[in-house]
């Protein structure tokens, strides 16, 4: 959610650096952008668009003109304030006496921003961010760190802050619950400050983590310190290793359909890791008194099928609820509880709320998540690397399955099973691979083509297709835009039937269990009154209307069940002329509450 891109050091087309590092971040966010230049006389010039950053190929001219060696980015994802130009970052004071760039939410903006315009500041956008620019200026007096750690002493909420003055030669950058982290290459003397690792790999694979609370100041050389400390924070270079090639589309139009495909990969690399993790967490899981997972979108619909799959497997009973929601159920949190977090980015604010509450009372937390830098794995008592490499469409694909795979072999090592476990899912990745070919992709697109006019569409699934159906559905309006709505199959005479008409297209994920003659008789009372079925399953049915063939997973049915679906998404959005990674009003990380 809003991306944030800097560059500082020797290079004189610094402007034009973050120009194409944002360009990495824009699934972050994409309504607007913006980017400020400070050129060597001590000016700082800024230029800012509404709409997409993909297709800009240089700065205005009155940005690169002048050498400039720092330079701050942003490419947007609208909280408060409409999309407009005026309400794009970079935001400044006056004479960009003060310019800055933010991720998050000021929560106390309004009473901050009373008091400084009876101050005589005047603002020109509706944001929150601006507030800050001239919180900071009314500090200056006391010199720029010290204007920059009041500012932010006096903010609320959760945030990533960058700021830059006309007269100082430095990027000044904090976090407050939102990411950001220091890439740097130390022979050249380049320092790049980015809301994610991809933007900067090009450059540098050394990275240096700032922490919530902590903040940097960079010149020419880089110094760390805690806001609410005056000593300086020693930090350590840490080498990443994801490769460039893993970040980029590659040979692929869009970033989902290549994630899409990497399943082949992805879903080994989860299941082939580390043991002990797995077993680790399986303990933690039988000692508990309540485990409750947690996670928001994608990643809280991977824990509805971790209740499932926990009770067949390991007949044990686990809780779900939303981050969004946890707070309701804060009150039968003991210290000997149980959090499991499941996110792809580890930077979903819900989520990490969640977690922060947990803590308070002494819960202990695995992650399950992608990013192995992130926020939510560095508060984790234990943290499973879900190993799917950078995810980048906002839809969630790849670290989907991967997250459910490690929950199986989570729930397998709780039952005392973890070989028949992995041996479940060596087995289905094979099958998965074997899966996804080209002819596979040209008959969903098939079914594509029939349905790609339709206005709604429904999925049904029951026991642990009952969440993929629900997960289904979001991929499916995430991209597709069409009204798509999940629901179990038993529940449909109980309301939603009423909105099948002739050739309403229905999904139908049957698994090959005992649950099988169940959905098939929802299918057929959606057929009854006029629904087109397709039937996502192991066998045809002569219920179905189009059958798309899934191997017969057994406990790994949800894995098998959601690709299939997935790709269907991706081909509705393409010919509803979709861009299926930069789906409108979403953002792949939603970093503000
Ligand atoms: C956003 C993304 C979803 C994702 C959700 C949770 O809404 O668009 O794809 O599932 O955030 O993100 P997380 O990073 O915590 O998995």
């Amino acid at each position: 959610m809003c991306g944030i891109f800097a560059y500082c050091g020797p290079k004189d087309n610094a402007g034009e650096l973050v120009l194409s590092g944002l360009k990495k971040l824009e699934y972050r966010g994409y309504d607007s952008w913006g980017v400020a230049c400070k050129n060597t006389d001590s000016e700082i010039t800024i230029e800012k668009h509404v709409g997409k950053i993909s297709g800009v190929d240089h700065l205005n001219k009155d940005l690169t003109d002048k050498p400039c060696h720092i330079a701050i980015g942003h490419s947007r994802w609208a909280t408060h304030g409409g999309v407009t130009e005026k309400n794009a970052h970079p935001h400044s004071t006056e004479g960009n006496e003060i310019v800055i760039v933010h991720n998050g939410i000021l929560e106390n903006y309004e009473e901050l921003k009373k008091e400084l315009e009876s101050n005589g500041h005047t603002f020109t956008s509706e944001t929150d961010t601006e507030v800050f620019a001239h919180l900071i200026q009314e500090n200056m007096s006391d010199g720029f760190e010290n204007a920059f750690k009041k500012a932010l002493k006096q903010g609320k909420g959760r945030y990533a802050l960058l700021a830059i003055s006309k007269d100082q030669s430095k990027i000044l950058a904090a976090r407050r619950g939102s990411p950001l982290i220091v890439g740097i290459n130390e022979d050249a003397k380049e320092y790049f400050i980015a809301s994610d690792i991809p933007a900067f790999l090009e450059h540098t694979k050394k990275v240096m983590y700032l922490d919530d609370e902590q903040m940097v100041s960079i010149n020419d050389g880089i110094k760390f310190f805690g806001l609410n400390t005056e000593e300086e924070v020693q930090k350590r270079i840490i080498e990443i290793d994801w490769d460039i090639e893993s970040a980029e589309k590659g040979d692929h139009p869009h970033f989902m359909i290549k994630e899409i495909l990497e399943q082949k990969e992805t879903l080994s690399r989860a299941i082939n890791q580390e043991e002990d993790n797995i077993l680790e967490a399986a303990e933690v899981i039988r000692n508990a008194y309540g485990t409750y997972i947690v996670g928001c979108g994608t990643a809280g619909k991977v824990g509805m099928v971790g209740t499932y799959l926990f009770s067949h497997i390991a007949k044990k009973h686990i809780n779900f609820m939303f981050g969004s929601e946890f707070g309701s159920f804060l009150p039968f949190m003991k210290d000997k509880s149980l959090m499991i977090a499941i996110s792809q980015s580890g930077e979903t604010a819900d989520t990490l709320e969640a977690i922060e509450e947990a803590k308070k009372k002494g819960v202990k937390i695995i992650s399950i998540v992608n990013v192995e830098t992130s926020t939510m794995a560095r508060i984790s008592d234990i943290v499973i690397p879900i190993k799917a490499g950078p995810e980048k469409a906002v839809a969630s694909t790849k670290a989907t399955t991967s997250q459910i795979a490690i929950l199986t072999l989570i729930a397998y090592a709780c039952a005392g099973k973890l070989a028949e476990g992995k041996k479940l899912l060596v087995e289905t990745a094979s099958q998965i691979n074997d899966m996804l070919n080209p002819r596979y992709e040209g008959y969903i697109r098939e079914v594509a083509e029939k349905i790609a006019d339709i206005e709604s569409m429904y999925i049904i699934g029951k026991d642990l297709n009952y969440p993929i159906a629900l997960e289904a559905a979001i991929k499916l309006q995430e991209v597709s835009y069409i009204h798509a709505e999940g629901f179990a199959g038993g529940e449909l005479k109980h309301g939603p039937i009423a909105l099948i008409s002739e050739g309403t297209p229905c999904i139908a994920i049957v698994a090959e269990d005992e649950t099988k003659p169940h959905i098939l008789s929802n299918a057929t009372e959606v057929k009854s009154r006029g629904g087109y079925i397709i039937g996502v399953a192991p066998e045809n049915n002569s219920v179905f209307d189009y059958w798309i063939k899934v191997p017969n997973a057994g406990m790994a049915s949800p894995i098998v069940s959601i690709i299939p679906i997935q790709i269907l998404a991706y081909e509705l959005a393409i010919l509803r002329k979709n861009n299926p990674d930069m789906p409108r009003n979403l953002a792949k990380s939603v970093t503000v509450k």
